[in-house]
């Protein structure tokens, strides 16, 4: 049956700002009921406020994903309020530049709890709800998560955890009708004050270029649901890379080599927030 935004109720993590926002702003122009969330209150009413078009079907729960207690509340809290659940899309995330070696180990914590956890977690507490209405579970990923490039280590590990999960999931759930789905994201475009972690621990700002807009993204997100598709490369170079990678590994290696990351690079931020 084909999938009808309406009245459904969409939860997105990491969703006061950047793609989570705008991919809740997606499904609630289709009509969907919107949960954001995201750690920060001020800023969660402050996306709340720019949806204020969509009315009532835009509600924002703060929590830390990478809290497990806080998720199962979280969860709690969306049946409490629209009584059903039928898209988790695991959308929160951070990322990290530097050599593996220079990493503070605070920087390899972080990025590993809450791109790894902080997907997993939701998904467990979500799952009866999502069973009940044979719903959705989206994993937003990175080309990152399809290769390690020098300078994203553990990101890039974090990121191909998401595949694993998101197969072991489709293997124990889809004869029960629910739907997981690995979104791979290229560089996309950032909001004006977005940093990732410096290697060590400090925030830095992205200079590169990027490739897919917000818009694109959530359009896909929505694409994947709509379809239920497993996996989706977004931009022709997501997909070059993997044909590439397929049928040309030992080229594809070599390529990646001799950019000795220059494809990640970052700077620090001039003004620490
Ligand atoms: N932008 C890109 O180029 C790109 C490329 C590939 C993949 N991706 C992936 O796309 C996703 C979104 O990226 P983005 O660029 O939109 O990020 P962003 O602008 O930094 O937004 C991150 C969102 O996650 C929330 N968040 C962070 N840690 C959280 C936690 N522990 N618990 C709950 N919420 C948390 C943030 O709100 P608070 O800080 O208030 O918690 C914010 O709403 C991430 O998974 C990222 O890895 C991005």
């Amino acid at each position: 049956m084909a999938f009808d935004p309406k009245g459904k109720v969409v939860l997105i993590t990491g969703s006061s700002r950047g793609i989570g926002r705008e991919t809740a702003v997606l499904f609630a122009e289709r009509g969907a009921n919107i949960v954001l969330n995201g750690r920060d209150p001020a800023r969660l009413a402050e996306t709340v406020g720019r949806m204020h078009r969509f009315g009532n079907r835009v509600w924002s729960y703060p929590a830390d994903v990478t809290d497990p207690e806080q998720c199962r509340a979280m969860i709690a809290a969306v049946l409490a309020h629209y009584g059903q659940l039928d898209v988790l899309v695991n959308n929160a995330g951070i990322s990290m530049r530097g050599p593996f070696l220079e990493l503070d180990p605070s920087v390899i914590d972080s990025v590993t709890r809450v791109n790894i956890l902080g997907a997993a977690y939701p998904t467990r507490f979500a799952l009866p709800a999502l069973h009940e209405s044979r719903g959705s579970v989206v994993f937003v990923s990175s080309l990152a998560g399809v290769r390690g490039f020098a300078g994203v280590s553990i990101y890039s590990a974090a990121k191909m955890a998401l595949t694993g999960l998101a197969e072991s999931l489709h293997a124990e759930l889809h004869a029960d009708g629910v739907h997981t789905g690995v979104l791979f994201l290229a560089f996309t475009e950032n909001d004006p004050d977005k940093t990732i972690m410096g290697p060590d621990g400090a925030p830095m700002r992205i200079t590169r270029k990027a490739s897919t807009t917000q818009r694109q993204a959530a359009e896909a997100v929505y694409r994947m649901v709509e379809r239920r598709t497993r996996k989706t490369y977004l931009t022709a170079s997501g997909r070059y890379l993997v044909f590439m990678q397929r049928h040309f590994p030992r080229l594809t290696d070599a390529v990646i080599m001799r950019s000795k990351g220059s494809i990640h690079r970052a700077r620090r931020q001039e003004s620490s927030q």
